[in-house]
């Protein structure tokens, strides 16, 4: 039995004495060799707030936050105290047929922060799930089945919100997809052509796009708004990564007045990274089309969606967010990032753009003349795709204490996406260190030629 702390650490210390080979045989031994092969193999045994601790005693800033749920910071107090008192009460969640007064508390609570008519939620999951549940709504008002999105976008992985994704590397072998049309983001002319042809029951996008951190430009999404509307297609904006504060805003669209959604999907940090939970929220006539009698009450539903934890987590979350003024903090830690990449990427090739807003941050990196030479050698071009922008997150890991990750193999975006909570101190921190990276990257032990003796001397570990 599991009471004690103490007998949690036993079950851990247990299970990592035979994790590699329990993920070899039984998991993913793909990403366990990718993992070691990268030196990403560390363990992890502790987080509080931006940081983490690893089993040497190692300090990290996490710039990675689990994808960019823990927003509220790992460990965060209030969280931890609301779930814990959830889980001492006889509360009993999952009734199924009783009015769920949380889920009916916070979806009145996220209608508050919702620009336009979005009265109505739905809760999920995950992300993946509350894109599936937008992409039906959209089906059902409009009667269109096709989806229009933005190249490189990303909006899951089940088969429906592949559709919706903008990398044919996702979206290949997995045989006949849903009716989709990528355009290129940011260009009007290519949104309103497709839409005029009327076959589009939503155009998804996202505020700043989580596989390049490109944004919107100022003005799109209210020229989208507009475009969606006179040509009977529903606008999904997909707030999943950007959502609650992390872009200086409670959600991304804020800073481009005028855009007024017809569903917004929200996932990751709305439960600050304890229990996973996603949200749609739509317009009463579009959610009416789909839940139109009783016998369709729960035509759309599934069996862990507002469960207990996940809502209070998530009303947790929405009070501490406002508390703690973290979108505030996201404008302000974001700008000492920003300010600190851009006058790196002033004096550095290797960075070809600083993208994103808030505490979003993409630098997309461009290659050298070595680079390129080094990348033609055979052995080393097989694993220059893996590498360029890898070698370049290892350096920040090791010896930084940096974690943060390539979001998109092909673009090489370095991404950045640390807790709200992070403090002046780490930005600081980390602009040294990408100072750091960035003034070797042209020497001969610079990060792109030491990953790949890295990799190699962990190959052959
Ligand atoms: C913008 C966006 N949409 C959808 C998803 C999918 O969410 P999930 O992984 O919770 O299913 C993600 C996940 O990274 C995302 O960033």
């Amino acid at each position: 039995m599991l009471e004690t702390r103490d007998q949690f650490e036993e079950l851990l210390k247990h299970a990592r004495t035979d994790v590699d080979a329990n993920y070899s045989q039984h998991l993913n031994p793909k990403f366990a060799q990718l993992l070691k092969t990268t030196g990403f193999d560390r363990t992890y045994t502790r987080g509080i707030g931006a940081l983490l601790y690893d089993d040497q005693g190692r300090e990290y800033i996490d710039c990675i936050a689990g994808h960019a749920v823990h927003s509220v910071g790992r460990s965060h107090p209030d969280v931890v105290a609301a779930l814990r008192s959830a889980l001492a009460s006889d509360h009993p969640g999952w009734v199924q047929f009783e009015l769920n007064p949380l889920a009916a508390l916070l979806a009145k609570r996220l209608s508050q922060r919702m620009p336009g008519d979005l009265k109505h939620a739905l809760f999920t999951s995950s992300g993946t799930e509350a894109v599936e549940c937008a992409l039906k709504l959209a089906r059902r008002f409009t009667g269109r089945d096709a989806v229009l999105h933005c190249d490189k976008a990303f909006h899951g992985l089940t088969l429906g919100a592949l559709a919706a994704n903008g990398n044919p590397g996702l979206r290949n072998g997995f045989g006949t997809l849903g009716a989709s049309l990528s355009i290129p983001l940011n260009n009007i002319d290519a949104l309103e052509r497709a839409l005029a042809s009327k076959e589009y029951g939503a155009f998804i996008i996202e505020p700043i796009q989580g596989k390049t951190c490109l944004p919107v430009s100022d003005g799109y999404l209210c020229e989208a708004t507009r475009l969606c509307r006179l040509h009977g297609t529903l606008l999904i904006v997909d707030e999943i990564q950007t959502g609650i504060g992390r872009t200086g805003k409670f959600l991304a669209i804020e800073h481009d007045a005028g855009c007024e959604p017809d569903i917004v999907v929200l996932s990751k940090a709305l439960s600050g990274g304890y229990v996973p939970v996603g949200a749609v929220l739509t317009r009463a006539a579009i959610w009416r089309k789909t839940f139109e009698s009783m016998s369709k009450s729960f035509i759309h539903t599934s069996t862990f969606q507002a469960g207990t934890l996940a809502m209070v987590a998530a009303l947790t979350v929405l009070e501490v967010h406002d508390r703690e003024r973290l979108a505030e903090r996201a404008t302000n830690l974001g700008s000492i990032l920003r300010a600190g990449c851009d006058e790196i990427a002033t004096r550095n090739s290797a960075i070809a753009e600083v993208r994103g807003r808030g505490l979003m941050l993409g630098l997309a990196l461009e290659k050298g003349a070595l680079e390129r030479a080094v990348a033609e050698i055979p052995a080393i071009g097989a694993l220059e795709h893996l590498l360029f922008g890898q070698a370049f997150a290892m350096h920040l890991l090791s010896p930084h204490g940096i974690l943060c990750q390539v979001s998109d193999s092909q673009s090489n975006v370095l991404k950045f996406t640390p807790p709200l909570v992070i403090t002046s101190d780490a930005c600081d921190r980390i602009v040294r260190a990408l100072n750091e990276t960035f003034t070797k990257f042209s020497g001969p032990s610079g990060p792109f030629v030491g990953g790949i003796k890295q990799v190699l001397t962990n190959l052959i570990r």
